[in-house]
């Protein structure tokens, strides 16, 4: 079995880490390929709770290979304190490896993207302020540091030295700041590289091997569909591509390695921070969604905005990443809402109505969704492991969504645990693979 992508197919927080986590069983490697620890996956096993940030949700399996990939940003002071925590915990951690090739976030990386949203003003963006922005600009501009430049003092240095000319002038209110020392943190990072050393590799490789001998490798994006600063809505994005096509760059495989692609999505939508969203609600259906959901960020804690499910992003999703199948989770939250509502359209201003996601900001911003109405249902159905177990307007309520987007749903969450969850036959070529 052959490579599979997983994305979110939303604004992020779709539910990938569970999802992720239960197909990881039948991988034999999971690989990161964007972001950083703007992410946070909660896994649950059992009694326990596990937040990640940067290691891949995979981890939880003995010896199973996770890979950090060259596409990922990668902060060394949190990633060595997910180690850490992880290591605590007794887990194995003897698959994990690092790309040489990922670029680090340095210390000036957060206070410029702290800088940036401040100097914004009521037009901020919302980040994650974990320095995500600025460390992809200095990867373009050919100013970042990387994961194998920890391993040599005399170069740390140059780099440092180099990345930080440029900046003096908008960091000059931090020019005293210890976190700007060159020396402490040469010293500090070189203390970060010493503890990394044991998992830092060479990663294309291990894809292309696992590939080649058959076996699935999953490639697990972070963020999702609309937070790409490509298709998303920019500006109110990331600054990397979470898209599926994205797995390529930022794993070293040829598109000629990916035979799936899933997109998971929740059963309604949530977005974090600033930007357009036509189907959020600001009344009490929201609120509800809100609290019965848990819609609080993993990284940052902010309540998330709740909405309608948006077929019309969803359908652009399907395109901008070539799904072959959608996993849809957190169905249990809509449970006791009655009628449920979805948009398979928006209207503008002045009557206009669009079928497909508008591609201009100002209209965008101006879009809301025109609702259809659905009935719900009041039966719990955290118990469902089959789709016949599911009440009939439940059952109808994912029919609706399949047919919206001419793709089969490949999986339904109905619950947090790891067994709340339905497999679709749709899955099979997947959950076959050998383990
Ligand atoms: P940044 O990635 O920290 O630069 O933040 C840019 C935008 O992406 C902000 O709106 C964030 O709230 C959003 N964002 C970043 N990472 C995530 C995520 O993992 N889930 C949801 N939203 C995210």
């Amino acid at each position: 079995m052959p490579g599979l992508v997983i994305v979110g197919a939303q604004w992020g927080d779709e539910g990938k880490g569970k999802v992720v986590d239960l197909i990881a069983e039948h991988a034999d490697a999971v690989i990161r390929f964007q972001g950083g620890n703007n992410a946070g996956h909660t896994i649950v096993r059992g009694d326990e709770t596990y937040k990640f940030h940067l290691i891949p949700s995979g981890i939880l399996y003995k010896g199973k290979l996770c890979v950090v990939g060259n596409g990922v940003v990668l902060d060394p002071r949190v990633l060595n304190e997910e180690i850490d925590g992880l290591r605590k915990r007794g887990t194995d951690l003897s698959g994990l490896r690092i790309s040489a090739n990922a670029h680090l976030i340095m210390p000036y990386h957060l206070l410029l993207d702290h800088a940036g949203e401040a100097r914004l003003g009521k037009r901020e963006i919302g980040t994650t302020k974990r320095g995500i922005g600025p460390c992809y600009a200095d990867k373009a501009a050919r100013l970042g540091i990387r994961v194998q430049d920890l391993l040599d003092e005399k170069i740390l240095k140059q780099k440092i030295t180099a990345a930080l000319e440029p900046k003096r002038q908008t960091l000059r209110e931090f020019a005293k700041d210890p976190r700007l020392d060159l020396h402490t943190m040469t010293e500090d990072y070189l203390a970060f590289g010493h503890r990394l050393e044991p998992y830092i590799a060479d990663t294309p490789p291990i894809a292309w091997r696992a590939l080649d001998d058959g076996r699935l490798v999953v490639f697990e994006g972070a963020q999702g569909t609309l937070l790409d600063i490509d298709h998303g809505t920019y500006p109110f994005v990331t600054s990397s591509n979470p898209v599926a096509g994205a797995a390529c760059v930022g794993a070293g495989v040829g598109p000629n390695a990916i035979d799936d692609a899933w997109g998971v999505s929740k059963a309604y939508c949530t977005r974090v921070g600033a930007g357009p969203f036509p189907t959020e609600l600001h009344d009490e259906t929201g609120a509800r969604i809100q609290g019965a959901g848990g819609e609080f960020g993993t990284t940052t804690g902010r309540p998330r905005r709740c909405g309608w499910l948006d077929l019309v992003a969803l359908r652009y999703a399907v395109r901008v990443n070539g799904l072959t199948g959608v996993v849809i989770t957190k169905l249990d939250v809509l449970t006791g809402i009655d009628p449920l509502r979805a948009a398979t359209r928006y209207t503008g201003p002045e009557g206009a109505s669009f079928d497909d996601f508008p591609y201009h900001q100002s209209v965008l911003h101006r879009a809301r969704g025109a609702l259809v109405e659905l009935p719900g249902w009041e039966d719990d159905i955290t118990g469902a492991r089959r789709l016949v177990d599911l009440p009939p307007a439940a059952q109808g309520y994912l029919s609706f969504v399949e047919e919206q987007l001419g793709v089969p749903i490949v999986m339904v969450s109905v619950g947090p645990g790891r067994d709340q969850i339905i497999w679709t036959d749709a899955a099979e070529r997947v959950r076959s693979a050998p383990a």
